[in-house]
């Protein structure tokens, strides 16, 4: 015969403990899986700012500017500011085909087309939109 204290214990792990833990669980490994998804947007956005900057690679700066970024000087205005993309771009698809090759929205852009003509992987077009957005 159990005791008294042990049927509580029993009924009180089926009806809290394990449910609980299990609960308790799954809120722990998404907050784990949201600080990973985090930590890989911040280290795209930094490649992409890296990329956007770089005169071997992206050199964006050279005919755009980054208002909000106190630390990027340029003075360009052969291109429109990088400002507001995610509302320009609200379809992360068109920016990505803007960066690819420009002449998608304007057939007589001076803009080098940067994926067609092999001067940027898609992953580096990425990262270089993750950073855009973030601005
Ligand atoms: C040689 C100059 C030049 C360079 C370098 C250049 N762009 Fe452009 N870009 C332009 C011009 C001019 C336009 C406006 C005409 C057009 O839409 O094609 C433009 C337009 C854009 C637009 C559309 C903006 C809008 O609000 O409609 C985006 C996005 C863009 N550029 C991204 C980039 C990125 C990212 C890079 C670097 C990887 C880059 N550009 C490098 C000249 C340049």
């Amino acid at each position: 015969m159990p005791t008294f204290s042990e049927m509580t214990y029993r009924s009180l792990s089926k009806k809290f403990l394990l449910p609980s833990a299990i609960t308790l669980f799954v809120i722990f490994s998404c907050n784990l899986a949201t600080a990973q998804t985090d930590q890989l947007l911040i280290a795209n956005q930094k490649k992409g700012k890296g990329l956007v900057i770089s005169v071997t690679k992206g050199n964006c700066i050279a005919c755009h500017s980054v208002p909000t970024e106190s630390d990027i000087v340029s003075l360009a205005n052969i291109g429109p500011p990088f400002v507001n993309l995610k509302a320009r771009f609200p379809n992360r698809a068109d920016l990505e085909k803007k960066i690819w090759d420009p002449t998608f929205t304007n057939p007589n852009t001076i803009m080098p087309p940067f994926g067609k003509h092999k001067i940027l992987t898609m992953i580096e077009i990425h990262q270089i939109i993750d950073y855009l957005y973030s601005l």
